[in-house]
């Protein structure tokens, strides 16, 4: 299988290339620093590991990326991801702007442009690496106005998209990571990205039901 991970560079979407890889699967690094070491030391390894650069708040970007791409993909993970603390009535406006470019519109347009060029395998599956915090259902607090609204804007691409998907029988789903041990979740987080990665990649073999939002374990979870 091939696998294209977005913020393949750290955090869970490193996690998730290595865990691909030990898998035995070929995996399409996509990242704004290819020369990152983490990325390099892997290929260097000789893992089936293909590093490209993608920045996914730039749709130019994504174009070049999606025309440039030489392989088709099964399974694609729109992972990377930015977040601001950043509470009502203290919010940030150009906050808002940068998360829905990254966690939202990444990775609609990052979609749009593959099927496009034709890079997306019937049978395959898209997998929004979303939150918790953008589960309308649960929602009460955040720690962040501007993550948790581009998140349930990213839940609303997913059952958008598993709509359109059907006839390509392409398979699209949320995924909520956990609280993970990341630049991102910080360092009190309980979860490892490991952990965190072996259950989203096991759920990348495994599910077979389309526009629904699970947490890493499994467990499906309310809109
Ligand atoms: N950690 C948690 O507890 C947690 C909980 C729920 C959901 N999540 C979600 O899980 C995903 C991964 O999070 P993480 O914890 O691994 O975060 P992280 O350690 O902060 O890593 C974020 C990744 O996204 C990349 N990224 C950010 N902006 C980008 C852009 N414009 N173009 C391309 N890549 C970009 C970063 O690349 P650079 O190095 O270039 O910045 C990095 O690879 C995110 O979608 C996050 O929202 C995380």
């Amino acid at each position: 299988m091939t696998y294209l991970i977005t913020g393949a560079n750290r955090g869970i979407g490193l996690a998730l290339t290595k865990e691909a890889l030990k898998r035995g699967n070929k995996v399409i690094a996509a990242t704004r620093k290819p020369k990152e070491e983490n990325l390099i030391k892997l290929k260097n390894s000789g893992a089936d590991l293909v590093i490209m650069e993608l920045d996914v708040s730039d749709y130019d970007s994504i174009i070049r990326f999606s025309s440039e791409l030489k392989y088709d993909v099964d399974i694609l993970i729109n992972n990377a991801g930015v977040l601001y603390r950043d509470r009502f009535p203290e919010l940030v406006y150009e906050n808002f702007i940068s998360s829905f470019k990254v966690n939202t519109l990444g990775a609609l347009f990052l979609t749009q442009e593959l099927y496009k060029n034709k890079k997306l395998r019937q049978g395959g599956k898209i997998i929004n690496i979303d939150s918790i915090l953008g589960s309308i259902s649960n929602a009460s607090g955040t720690t962040s106005y501007s993550y948790s609204v581009s998140k349930a804007a990213l839940n609303m691409v997913t059952k958008l998209l598993s709509s359109f998907f059907l006839r390509e029988q392409i398979i699209v789903f949320s995924v909520h990571p956990g609280w993970v041990k990341t630049d991102m979740g910080g360092k009190e987080a309980p979860i490892e990205p490991e952990d965190s990665a072996k259950g989203i990649i096991d759920l990348s073999e495994k599910v077979s039901e389309t526009g629904k939002f699970y947490d890493f374990t499994g467990r499906e979870l309310e809109w």
